[in-house]
């Protein structure tokens, strides 16, 4: 490519045009096909200029080639006959020369009169020889156009029609030189550059055109990832049926909210250093800050009991309770606003949050020490447990899940509890989805709230389903700093398969 562009540079240099880049590929040895492209290059640089030529000739066919070897059909089938003087049978013929040949070449050898049936003595058809020497117009025209000779338009015209020749078209180049005509090719500039200022060199520079209709490079940010994606979804959920979301923007909690408030025992294990991140600094949020009259009562709860409770009957340390934590629950959420909402006066509330929280575990391919819950809290005076089931049966057909199975399980804030289990149509198979309960009378009457409330509520992790949703068996892959950023670039966005229950 450089060679021959070089080479044309040189030649146009010397004679200032080329009459036919054709002649000119021909006469160097060169590919046409190369010495145009180099032609088109130098003419984005306008280092030449070139005139297009149009032509267009006539090619052979296999078949045009065929009858150049090997002679048209009628020529071969007049030969075949004439060597038989007695005659020769259709069908030694087409024994001879094939069906195809004799199909193509006896209409017109017939045609010319080169050959005739006529029945023989023996009563049979035969075919005769008429002409002793028969030229082979086709051949010879073929091969005049092979050689590149003219001929007439009519004959073109029937070698076509036979399918013998087909039309080919090309261009060929006269080139002179261009505006920026040099001998060297020289790349223009594409930036501006500090250098270019400092020495005066941009006055001269050659600086390449813009090409505005070039597509800009794709945008590296603003892609969501697929577990906010999937939050979104929940959110909507949420929102459809009512729910206000709450505030989770304190990843750090007192130990007061995230445990003491819900009636967790301070002897619990999950408060234990192996279960809960505490914070070194700072280390302790002092009670004195909270509602006196509350701590007051939460500690009363704790040790002694009430409202039908005979409590854990144990010290409760303040000390405890002021350990400042990574929440390791956002039902730590729940319990400051089910307080407020007591402080407000109690009317009937339904609340979510879907964020973060911590907890000191061993990571593996489905466990994170840091992970995102989704939390439901419903309000109301004389709620049951049947309400807790529908409300659940509710949400869960929402996210598509239709059947669900519940366990008894264990929480210290709830009684009772159980775990969810819902029938997962992609897996197959029933996956555990949930925790769930209604709030203990522990926790939520020294909050304020009055004796007839119940509060029922449920937990859930965001990432499972997502895993799921997206096809993720490893939740490295989805959170952390394993996590491919071309996953989050491509992911489609989230189709829960949402049922409408309204
Ligand atoms: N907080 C519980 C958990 O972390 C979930 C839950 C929320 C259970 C509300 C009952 C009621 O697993």
């Amino acid at each position: 490519m450089a060679d021959i562009e070089k080479h044309l540079l040189q030649t146009l240099d010397r004679d200032a045009v080329i009459e036919d880049s054709e002649s000119f590929a021909s006469t160097s040895g060169y590919d046409h096909k190369a010495v145009v492209s180099s032609i088109k290059s130098l003419q984005s640089y306008e280092m030449i200029a070139a005139e297009e030529k149009s032509h267009s000739r006539f090619v052979l066919t296999a078949e045009g080639k065929d009858v150049c070897e090997n002679g048209s059909a009628e020529f071969r089938v007049h030969g075949e006959v004439k060597r038989h003087e007695g005659g020769i049978s259709m069908k030694q013929l087409q024994d001879a020369l094939g069906k195809d040949v004799v199909k193509i070449g006896f209409p017109p050898a017939k045609k010319l009169g080169w050959v005739s049936m006529e029945k023989s003595s023996t009563g049979e058809q035969m075919l005769m020889s008429k002409a002793a020497e028969v030229p082979d117009v086709t051949r010879e025209l073929l091969e005049q156009i092979y050689k590149g000779q003219e001929v007439s338009k009519a004959d073109a015209d029937a070698l076509k029609k036979r399918q013998q020749i087909t039309p080919e078209s090309w261009k060929t180049y006269k080139l002179s030189k261009g505006t920026k005509f040099a001998l060297e090719k020289k790349k223009p500039a594409t930036d501006l550059t500090h250098e270019m200022l400092k020495d005066g060199s941009w006055r001269t520079a050659d600086f390449k055109a813009y090409n505005f209709n070039a597509l800009g490079q794709p945008t590296a940010g603003g892609y969501l990832h697929p577990l906010l994606k999937v939050r979104a979804q929940m959110r909507k959920i949420f929102t459809n049926m009512g729910f206000e979301e709450m505030p989770t923007n304190n990843y750090v909690e007192s130990s007061f909210w995230n445990f003491d408030a819900l009636f967790q025992p301070q002897q619990h294990p999950a408060r234990d250093a192996h279960d809960t991140f505490f914070l070194t600094r700072p280390a302790a949020s002092p009670l004195s800050r909270q509602p006196q009259d509350y701590v007051q009562r939460v500690r009363q709860t704790h040790e002694r009991g009430g409202y039908g409770s005979t409590g854990y009957g144990s010290h409760w340390k303040v000390s405890e309770a002021e350990k400042n934590l990574l929440r390791t629950h956002t039902t730590a959420v729940s319990s400051r606003m089910l307080y407020r909402l007591a402080q407000q006066g109690f009317k009937p509330s339904k609340y979510f949050s879907i964020d973060r929280v911590f907890r000191n575990e061993a990571i593996d391919r489905t466990h994170l020490a840091e992970f995102h819950q989704i939390e439901g809290v419903v309000c109301d005076k004389g709620l049951t447990l049947g309400d807790l089931i529908g409300i659940l049966h509710l949400f869960f057909q929402r996210l598509g899940m239709k059947k669900l199975r519940f366990k008894p399980a264990f929480n210290p804030y709830t009684e009772p509890s159980m775990e969810i289990f819902a029938y997962s149509e992609q897996l197959h198979k029933w996956i555990e989805v949930g925790n769930s309960g209604m709030f203990r009378p522990e926790m939520l009457r020294p909050m304020g709230l009055p004796e007839d409330v119940n509060v029922i509520a449920w937990g859930l992790g965001l990432e499972r389903p997502t895993m799921i949703l997206y096809n993720i068996d490893n939740i490295r892959d989805l959170f952390g700093h394993k996590v491919s950023l071309s996953v989050v670039k491509k992911n489609p966005i989230c189709r829960l398969n949402m049922q409408n229950t309204d």
